[in-house]
C-alpha cells in the first residue's frame, strides 16, 4: 500500500479523536467520519462506506476510533469489545475484500509492566483489564483478517484538547497552585501528531504487520507533569511525587510500557522525543513555550 499522495485516496474513522484530528491535519483532503457519523462495528454502514470508499479509487483506512475509557471499560466490557475488536475485525475484512490497505492503532497496555526495559514487538503481552484485553483482541484480529495491515502500538498519546495528562496536569496547576504526580508509572509520551506524521512514514516504506511507534525516551507521571509545567512557564508549582497505588482505581496499570521502537526506527521512522512533543502541543494551545531549566 505504498502511496505518497495526500488527499482523497484516504478514509479516517475515529475522525473527532487525538489520532483522528491528527490524521486529518497531515492528510488534508482525506475523507474522515466521526463516531457520530460511522461506527466502525455497524456492519452496513461500514460495507457501504468501504464500498463507496474503493469504489472511488480509495486507497487506504486509517482507524483512529476506540474505547479508550480505560476505567469505563470495566463496567462496559461489551461495548468496550465492540470498538476495540469486533469493529477492527470488521474494517479489516472489508479492507481485504475490497483490496484497501489498512493502518490500525493499538496500545503499550497490552503489556503488564514487570519488565523494567522498554517493551519490543517480540515481548509477550499480558494485559491487565479490559480495555488492555479488548485492544490485544483487536491486534489479533485484525493481522488474522489482514495479514498485511500496519498495526502500530503506541502509549500516553496527548494531542489536541485539554483531555488527556498534560492538559489534566495543566489545570490542576491553574485550579490549585499544585500538582500529584506518579513517579512509578513508566511510558513513552506521544504527541498525536507526531504519531500520524510516523504512522505515514511506514506506509509511505510499505510496512506491514507489528510495529512499536512512539515518542522517543521513557518518562514517569511525575517526569511528564514537570516537563510540561517548566515548558508552560509554570515551573514554580509544587509537584508533589506520589505513588500509583495512592489513585485507587479498578484497574491495575502496568508499571512500565514504555515501547522500543527500533522496529520502525530501522526502517528510517522515528518520533522526536516525547519533550519536543510537549512544547509542541503547548505552542498549538498558545501557551508560550519557556527554556527548561536544568
Ligand atoms: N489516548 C491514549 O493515551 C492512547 C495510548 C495508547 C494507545 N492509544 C490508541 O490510539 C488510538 C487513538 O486514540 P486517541 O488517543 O486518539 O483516542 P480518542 O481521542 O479517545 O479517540 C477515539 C475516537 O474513537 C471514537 N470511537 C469510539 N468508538 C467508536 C466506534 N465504534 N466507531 C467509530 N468511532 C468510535 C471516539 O468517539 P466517542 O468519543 O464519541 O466515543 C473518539 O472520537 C486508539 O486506538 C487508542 O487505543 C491511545
Amino acid at each position: 500500500m505504498t502511496i505518497d499522495t495526500p488527499g482523497r485516496l484516504h478514509l479516517v474513522a475515529g475522525a473527532a479523536g487525538m489520532l483522528g484530528r491528527a490524521l486529518q491535519d497531515l492528510l488534508p483532503g482525506a475523507l474522515a467520519r466521526t463516531h457520530q457519523e460511522w461506527d466502525i462495528a455497524h456492519l452496513g454502514t461500514t460495507r457501504r462506506l468501504l464500498e463507496d470508499f474503493a469504489r472511488a479509487g480509495g486507497c487506504i483506512l486509517w482507524n483512529a476510533a476506540a474505547w479508550t475509557a480505560v476505567e469505563a471499560a470495566e463496567d462496559h466490557p461489551d461495548q468496550a469489545a465492540r470498538a476495540n475488536i469486533e469493529g477492527p475485525r470488521l474494517l479489516a475484512e472489508e479492507c481485504a475484500r475490497l483490496g484497501l490497505g489498512l493502518v490500525h492503532v493499538s496500545t503499550d497496555f497490552v503489556f503488564d509492566g514487570t519488565r523494567d526495559v522498554p517493551y519490543t514487538e517480540q515481548d509477550p503481552p499480558h494485559p491487565l483489564g479490559v480495555y488492555a484485553r479488548t485492544k490485544l483482541g483487536g491486534e489479533k484480529a485484525v493481522l488474522d483478517a489482514l495479514p498485511s495491515a500496519l498495526v502500530a502500538r503506541t502509549s500516553w498519546v496527548f494531542g489536541a484538547g485539554w483531555r488527556h495528562f498534560p492538559g489534566r496536569i495543566l489545570e490542576m496547576a491553574r485550579r490549585d497552585g499544585r500538582v500529584r504526580a506518579v513517579e512509578d508509572e513508566f511510558g513513552s509520551p506521544t504527541y498525536a501528531p507526531h504519531l500520524a506524521q510516523g504512522l505515514l512514514g511506514l506506509v509511505q516504506r510499505n510496512a506491514q504487520g507489528l510495529f512499536h511507534l512512539a515518542g522517543q525516551g521513557r518518562a514517569s507521571r511525575l517526569e511528564l507533569a514537570r516537563a510540561t509545567l517548566t515548558l508552560a512557564g509554570l515551573g514554580s508549582i509544587p509537584v508533589e511525587p506520589c505513588l500509583a497505588s495512592s489513585f485507587p482505581s479498578r484497574v491495575r496499570r502496568p508499571a512500565n510500557s514504555a515501547l522500543d521502537c527500533a522496529r520502525a526506527a530501522s526502517l528510517g521512522v522515528a518520533l522526536p522525543p516525547w519533550r519536543e512533543g510537549v512544547a509542541a502541543w503547548l505552542r498549538s494551545e498558545g501557551i508560550p513555550e519557556l527554556e527548561e531549566t536544568p
